[in-house]
């Protein structure tokens, strides 16, 4: 059953330790009401108000003025920094899915309706339906993430809902990733941390686990935006001699600290050493990198993917993989996500796949709750936004 428990379900899950770890090092506030964890299953208990645990004496007792206050549905349990800066400005109320599990359909749908806030993730499907279920209160929708594939920009402009998203604060932490990954991948580190514990290192061999270097080599950037420019910025001091770059336009303005070419996508593939897609998901890059794409590639190429899963076409990227048409792959992202456990990809030694852990630092993490709550704010306040996507 999803969000089966609070905390129960996060100390299963390593990754969510961490995320009670930093936590621990917080202030502490009022526990949460006792039964919490157990109410979770299904309930509407599961979407409880946030500020029951997070106001302190002498803020407004939110809860207690239902009518007076705007009222927000926050999507997922989220670092306490930004839930704190939405509970302490007195401007809203807050339900909240207090869980690190989405949010199922029918509680969002229940959550969202009469809201004149929602703040969300990018798992959420922000679509017609939902916007219905919300209503003609809905004026802001805030997401924590940069990207706004999951959001149904049209029907949210008709509507004249403003959005808020969290572009520049995660730009580092997922350039890092990406070099990371594609070390990672063209270095077999995963292969060969495995080969040193299941006995396969026996000896040093002239001819064993060799990959490919980034010196002298031609990078191709897809979409040389905030994260690609970052991810050149840092892949440079490796030695590499080209960088190549595809959009829907030419970025001098960009490029220039490269010297990047702006080429046809077509050109990238065939001449690029190491692919990098960096780019956002549109309708235009959907399956983008296709059979086309990666027939093109060459034998000893690294290709690379850190944006969204469905700007790649899968099926055809694991024959382009299992035929040796490609030398390897790393994927910080896929379709669906979480990957299904039996995945053919991951059956694959040329395939490095990552759980989209992009932005999955501390700081980052926090600064993007922070800067979400202080768009919901600004939104609910009609004030202007931190940070708002121009519709
Ligand atoms: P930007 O808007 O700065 O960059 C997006 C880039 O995509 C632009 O350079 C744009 O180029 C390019 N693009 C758009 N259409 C095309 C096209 N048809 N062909 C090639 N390129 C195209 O966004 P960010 O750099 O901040 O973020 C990029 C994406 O990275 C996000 O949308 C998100 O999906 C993903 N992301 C993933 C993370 C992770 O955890 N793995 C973390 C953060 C972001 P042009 O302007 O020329 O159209
Ligand atoms: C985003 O922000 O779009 C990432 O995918 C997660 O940080």
């Amino acid at each position: 059953a999803p969000a089966s428990s609070c905390l129960g379900a996060g100390a299963r899950d390593p990754s969510v330790q961490q995320t009670l770890q930093t936590e621990a090092k917080a202030p502490r506030l009022p526990p949460s009401p006792a039964g919490c964890s157990r109410e979770f299953p299904g309930s509407r208990a599961g979407a409880r108000c946030a500020q029951t645990r997070e106001e302190a004496p002498g803020r407004p007792r939110l809860c207690a003025r239902p009518g007076r206050l705007m009222q927000a549905f926050v999507t997922r349990r989220i670092p306490r920094e930004g839930l704190a800066a939405l509970s302490q400005a007195g401007v809203c109320s807050i339900q909240q899915w207090d869980s690190d599990e989405p949010v199922p359909r029918s509680e969002l749908l229940a959550g969202v309706a009469g809201k004149h806030g929602l703040l969300c993730v990018l798992s959420d499907q922000i679509d017609k339906e939902v916007l219905d279920a919300a209503g003609s209160n809905l004026k802001i929708i805030s997401t924590l993430s940069v990207g706004v594939d999951h959001l149904a920009l049209e029907e949210i402009k008709k509507r004249g809902i403003r959005v808020g998203y969290t572009p520049d604060i995660l730009t580092d932490a997922t350039a890092e990733l990406s070099v990371a990954l594609l070390l990672a991948t063209c270095r077999r580190l995963p292969e060969s941390v495995e080969e040193v514990k299941n006995g396969g290192w026996t000896t040093w061999k002239p001819l064993w686990m060799c990959g490919y270097s980034l010196s002298g080599s031609t990078v191709g950037i897809i979409g040389l935006g905030r994260i690609g420019q970052a991810v050149a910025r840092r892949l440079k001091p490796f030695g590499v001699k080209t960088f190549l770059y595809t959009g829907s336009r030419p970025k001098p303005e960009n490029a220039v600290e490269f010297q990047a070419e702006f080429v046809p996508l077509a050109k990238l593939a065939e001449e690029s050493d190491f692919v990098v897609v960096t780019c956002s998901l549109t309708p235009d890059t959907k399956g983008m990198c296709n059979k086309d794409f990666f027939s093109r590639m060459k034998k000893t190429s690294v290709f690379i993917n850190t944006s969204r899963g469905a700007v790649v076409n899968q099926e055809d990227l694991y024959q382009a993989l299992v035929s040796g048409q490609i030398a390897a792959a790393g994927l910080d992202v896929t379709t669906p996500e979480p990957l299904p456990t039996d995945h053919p990809l991951l059956s694959l030694k040329n395939c490095v796949i990552l759980p989209h852990i992009g932005s999955a630092t501390y700081a980052t993490r926090n600064a993007m709750s922070v800067l979400a709550a202080n768009n919901l704010l600004a939104g609910l306040k009609e004030e202007s936004m931190p940070c708002e996507l121009q519709l």
